[in-house]
């Protein structure tokens, strides 16, 4: 009976089971198939347990599995740290057992993921984050968390909470060799609070889809400083979505204070804030940097470069996390308060749209000419647009932008579409 149904039929039938779908699986091979279809196409791993998901999910051991898997969340575990350490800043030795820690546990994991890779169905999506057990969100009784916190806000030195590790950015080590996971074809890297922040080095060759956000960056995310050893080749690449934060790992503002606010009464807004252990990045100052300074074309420039190296390239997002907020701010920045770029192939278009005052240097133009021809153009448009006026309901001006016709005519004409070039 059980084997005279078509898989088509059963993985239907089970699509409909949740806790019931264990006991099916043990009824004979073709329904345990079928079910593992279903109870493996998401799984849990943590660094601790990545022995037990390479037994489990083994391509010797079990051939069939590795294909089922479409998601892995994977938390990496970095060193605890006891209740004394709470009320400390990480240091040097904090930062450099992290990287290891995260190193080996990334290695580890790539290379239990190469072994799956043979298999040419097997594409995944990975998601990575990283969390030490001290951390407060590492608390899974959340009564006890709200304790800490409460502690915290009574007595803030004893107990930093995010502060503690907030200017520490992770890294892969030089010891990292990745193995190459051709399986992976879109990674996820949740690289900022709540998490820990990571600055991963890239694994661009397996990748057919990047997205990261938020995220610190710099121009070496896409080109290494010294370019003439290891240029980065990305032949699978399609899509990158890329939101980075205001300041790069080594603590260069990308965006600087816009003149435009010192018309602004002082007192009406409110003042950005600094306080010890907030990461560079911190929200509280990032709404009065809205104006993109020199090292902004930098990131531009690497990233053409890049683009130059991902013959499948379809679109590249680049989307500032820049935030202003303050009450009556639109009088001063009057327009959508943004720093964007994409770039798209089919169109051959690159297009800015710009809260503050930016220039496309020359180099970032031919450059990006060069792009559009690397991937059989003739040549690139380029729009650097500000907007005088801003869709204050909407989130951003990306809804109304559409990959092959960039923006409406009519939803430039109503919002006071103009060009920083002109
Ligand atoms: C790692 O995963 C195992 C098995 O799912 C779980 O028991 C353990 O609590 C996890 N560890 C952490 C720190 O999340
Ligand atoms: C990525 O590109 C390489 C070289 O072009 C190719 O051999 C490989 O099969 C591709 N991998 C995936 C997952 O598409």
């Amino acid at each position: 009976m059980a084997r005279s149904l078509p898989l088509e039929a059963l993985l239907h039938i089970f699509s409909f089971l949740t806790d019931d779908i264990v006991s099916c699986a043990g009824v004979c091979r073709e329904w345990q198939v079928a079910a593992e279809r279903t109870t493996f196409s998401t799984l849990l791993a943590n660094s601790s347990n990545l022995e037990d998901l390479r037994r489990i999910v083994g391509r010797t051991s079990t051939p069939w599995r590795p294909s089922f898997v479409r998601k892995l969340d994977f938390k990496c575990i970095l060193p605890a740290y006891g209740v004394h350490a709470r009320s400390r800043f990480e240091d040097e030795n904090d930062r450099s057992s992290n990287d290891k820690a995260f190193t080996q546990s990334v290695t580890s994991l790539f290379k239990v993921l190469s072994s799956w890779s043979d298999d040419d169905r097997c594409k995944l999506e990975l998601v990575i984050y990283a969390r030490s057990p001290g951390d407060v969100e590492s608390e899974p009784d959340w009564a006890k968390r709200k304790i800490r916190m409460q502690k915290h806000q009574a007595f803030p030195d004893e107990d930093l909470l995010w502060a503690r590790y907030g200017s520490s950015y992770l890294h892969l080590t030089e010891e990292a060799h990745l193995s190459t996971a051709k399986c992976v074809v879109e990674l996820q890297v949740h690289g900022s609070f709540p998490y820990r922040e990571l600055s991963p080095r890239s694994v661009s060759e397996i990748l057919e889809i990047v997205d990261l956000t938020p995220i610190m960056i710099g121009p070496e995310l896409f080109w290494p400083a010294s370019a003439s050893k290891n240029i980065p080749y990305w032949p699978n690449l399609t899509k990158i979505n890329v939101r980075y934060a205001s300041a790069t790992p080594s603590g260069t503002w990308l965006f600087e204070r816009d003149p435009r606010w010192r018309d602004v009464s002082p007192g009406r807004y409110h003042t950005p804030t600094w306080n010890e252990g907030d990461p560079p990045g911190e929200k509280n100052i990032n709404q009065f940097r809205t104006m993109p300074n020199r090292e902004l074309n930098e990131l531009y420039l690497a990233a053409g470069r890049a683009a130059q190296q991902m013959p499948r390239l379809r679109t590249m997002i680049l989307w500032a996390d820049i935030r202003c907020s303050g009450d009556g701010l639109e009088e001063v920045i009057n327009a959508i308060s943004d720093h964007w770029f994409q770039y798209t192939s089919s169109s051959a278009r690159a297009t800015w749209v710009c809260t503050s005052e930016f220039h496309v240097a020359p180099e970032v133009r031919e450059v990006w000419d060069a792009v559009a021809k690397s991937h059989g153009q003739s040549h690139i448009t380029i729009e650097n647009l500000g907007f005088h006026v801003g869709p204050y309901e909407s989130a951003s001006p990306t809804e109304y932008y559409d990959d092959e016709h960039g923006f409406d005519e009519d939803f430039k004409k109503e919002y006071g579409c103009f060009s920083w070039d002109s």
